[in-house]
């Protein structure tokens, strides 16, 4: 028995957005958020970690380098999930004295704002219970990673409800509809830049608490009436509901970044033809079809319904199109369909220049954390990761 145990766990997308918190050290919110949680076969982390008595210290490799353990937020995950499992009295107590190897590695890029801190964090929580045999929800520690990792912890639609107390203690997600409820959604991530974010969310959102006056009033007034309506809409799988609200809640989020002082902004001009394109083209068609959404970075996720993505994704190629049309479109597979000129000649937006948009991941709404017990780990018998640099 080697001892080792390996996760994988997927990114989520919010559509209620979580910007802003009332305490930093403990990662609690300003406010409830909701997000879809995305299928782990498309895109994910993947970490394995093992507890032996004969590592000298906590070591940590992510995507095959080296890293600091010195991460407060790496420490406090660590810690919290041995204190709960010596509480829970779930393993013996010297295994808890036992130094840990944590191998981590994620198929898509890092630190690029594609999620990977909330799939890497959910991944490294999930697999630490696992190994530490803890049994309660995990979203709570989680959380003290990175915010929206407490989103990943589960699949399908997850909420993050803010909590009132102080010490956190009811700050934890919980599923509003699994990941086969709505088995017609789709999102399609349209990788625009890949470089890492100027300003992190962590201090962007630090910035907005401390000067927008706009997301006081999206707090108190905007986002709890906005969470009730999509968690009915996503019940109801009621589209039109839920797209309408997740480009709103998008909209404002990235207004609250411009009415932050200093201001910063995240979307790019690309960013803004993707926008102006959604809208013209729900216009044209007399209802919505597809809806945006824009996190800390340029990268659109658009949720549409599965019926819609081929002619969704034909309007992408024509618009934005790619030096490398085989490459373009990443994950599931989906065929492809003629454009209506009639469409076309209503269509506002001219096709771009090639290569705006990056590529392409077509993926779906999907399961929480998974532990493969197929046997392949990121690390040897002897706890080295099997590819380092
Ligand atoms: P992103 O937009 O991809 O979430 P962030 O800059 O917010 O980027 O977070 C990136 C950080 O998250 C990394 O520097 C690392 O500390 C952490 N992280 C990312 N992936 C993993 C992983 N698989 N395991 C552990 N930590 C991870
Ligand atoms: C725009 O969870 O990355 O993606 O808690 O400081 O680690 P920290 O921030 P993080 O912020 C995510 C912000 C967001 C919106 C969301 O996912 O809800």
């Amino acid at each position: 028995m080697s001892g080792i145990v390996t996760v994988v766990a997927p990114v989520n997308i919010a559509v209620i957005k979580y910007w802003g918190k009332r305490n930093e050290e403990l990662i609690l919110p300003l406010n409830d958020s909701v997000s879809a949680t995305l299928d782990i076969n498309v895109m994910c982390a993947k970490t394995s970690v093992c507890a032996r008595p004969d590592f000298d210290e906590d070591t940590i490799w992510l995507n095959g380098k080296r890293e600091s353990f010195s991460n407060q937020r790496l420490l406090n995950c660590l810690r919290e999930i041995k204190d709960r499992a010596a509480y829970e009295k779930s393993v013996d107590n010297i295994f808890l004295t036992w130094k840990v190897h944590i191998c981590s590695e994620n198929n898509f890029p890092t630190a690029a704002g594609l999620a990977s801190s909330a799939a890497g964090y959910a991944c490294l929580v999930s697999a630490l219970a696992k190994l530490y045999k803890v049994k309660s929800d995990v979203s709570l520690i989680a959380r003290l990673g990175s915010g929206s990792a407490c989103r990943s912890v589960y699949g399908g639609f997850v909420r993050w409800h803010a909590g009132l107390k102080s010490d956190g203690s009811d700050s934890i997600a919980t599923q509003v509809a699994d990941s086969k409820h709505w088995p017609e959604m789709r999102a399609l991530i349209l990788v625009v830049g890949e470089s890492k974010k100027k300003i992190s969310s962590t201090k962007g959102m630090k910035i907005s608490t401390e000067t927008s006056d706009l997301l006081k009033y999206r707090v108190e007034y905007c986002v709890p009436k906005r969470t009730e309506e999509i968690c009915q809409a996503i019940k109801e799988r009621n589209y039109n509901k839920f797209a309408e609200i997740t480009m709103k809640e998008s909209n404002q989020f990235h207004a609250i970044c411009l009415d932050s002082y200093p201001p910063f902004t995240y979307i790019t001009e690309v960013s803004h033809k993707i926008i102006e394109l959604v809208h013209t083209y729900n216009e044209i068609c007399g209802e919505i079809k597809v809806a945006y959404t824009f996190d800390a970075g340029p990268n659109a996720c658009l949720y549409l319904l599965e019926k819609e993505v081929p002619k969704v994704l034909s309007l992408i190629k024509h618009v934005f199109p790619s030096s490398s049309p085989e490459a373009y479109v990443t994950g599931l597979s989906s065929r492809s369909e003629h454009l209506d000129t009639n469409m076309l000649s209503k269509l506002s937006v001219q096709p771009q220049e090639k290569d705006l948009i990056k590529y392409i991941i077509h993926t779906k709404v999907g399961e929480g954390p998974t532990v493969l017990v197929d046997g392949s780990h990121l690390m040897n018998e002897a706890g080295i990761p099997l590819s380092s640099y």
